[in-house]
């Protein structure tokens, strides 16, 4: 088979442009060591020019990789140059985990996956609410918005700065999903039991922000999928208010879980020594 060299231990890659600020490089390695296996995880810094030939090399097995991360700017143009795309890629049009099997390079994107596994291990039952809100419409958005619709949320309320890509995603994804701008967010946040943040509001450097979650059912939960600085204004203020938080790190954690099973052939688990690991290096 000319998927990989012959013998040689599984190698996956990281890539991206810019890639050196990735996390994904401590994760797979920790786990790597953690279960004594063979293999090696590494970052590549690939161009948007460079990339289609970056892949060309992964799929005729030039370059030695089992299959690897993809990560910005690169989402998009992997799901369309994998062979074997999953359902949950074609819906995000984006892949972020890719691996060759039988000489196809399959792709699917594990965000999802990752948000939603972060809450079942932080605040099980979160799932289990009538009304969801989402804000923020871009990249980051969609892969929660399908996460959250697949977990059979009633109804999902989409909140965006530019109301025309809260629409976009909105149609996207299905009949239970509104769309609405800033001005409807305190309306639609009324009786809501899980309130996500998506955008880059709160994060490093970014400008302060004002919440008032007091329309939020009582316990409703507040998750951020920023990770730094771990605690971002917006649960720090939902904290102080009185609801209950879960930070974004976990997602980062957990989206790297099926990749890592398909490379190296292990379920990994995401444990506490994990997290420490990442949070020494934020
Ligand atoms: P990503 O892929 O990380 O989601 P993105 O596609 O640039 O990045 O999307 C960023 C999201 O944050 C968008 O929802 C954006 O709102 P717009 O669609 O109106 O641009 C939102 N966002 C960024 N800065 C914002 C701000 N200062 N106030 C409100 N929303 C903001």
């Amino acid at each position: 088979m000319a998927d990989r060299r012959e013998n040689s231990p599984p190698a996956a890659f990281v890539t991206g442009w810019p890639i050196k600020h990735s996390r994904s490089p401590i994760i797979h390695r920790h786990w790597l060591k953690q279960y004594g296996l063979p293999g090696s995880y590494d970052a590549v810094a690939v161009s948007e020019k460079d990339f289609a030939a970056f892949i060309e090399g992964v799929k005729n097995g030039s370059l030695g990789f089992s299959g690897g991360n993809v990560t910005i700017p690169h989402k998009e143009t992997a799901f369309a140059l994998s062979d074997r795309p999953d359902e949950l890629a074609k819906e995000l049009g984006a892949a972020n985990t890719l691996w060759l099997q039988d000489g196809q390079l399959h792709g699917t994107n594990t965000d999802g996956y990752g948000f939603a596994a972060n809450l079942d291990g932080h605040h099980p039952g979160w799932d289990k609410v009538d009304r969801a809100v989402i804000l923020g419409a871009g990249g980051a958005s969609r892969a929660v918005v399908q996460a959250v619709r697949d977990r059979g949320i009633n109804e999902i309320h989409i909140v965006n700065r530019t109301m025309s890509r809260a629409k976009e995603l909105a149609d996207r994804f299905g009949p239970k999903i509104h769309a609405h701008g800033l001005p409807a967010l305190e309306e639609v946040m009324a009786g809501a039991g899980l309130f996500v943040n998506t955008t880059s509001l709160g994060m490093d450097g970014a400008e302060s922000v004002s919440f008032d979650f007091s329309g939020l059912k009582s316990g409703g939960m507040v998750t951020d999928i920023v990770y730094v600085p771990l605690e971002t204004p917006i649960l720090r203020q939902a904290r102080e208010q009185g609801y209950p938080t879960t930070d974004g790190l976990g997602m980062l954690l957990h989206q790297a879980v099926p990749g890592f099973e398909r490379w190296f052939g292990r379920r990994p688990v995401v444990d506490s020594a994990l997290r420490q690991l990442i949070i020494q290096d934020i």
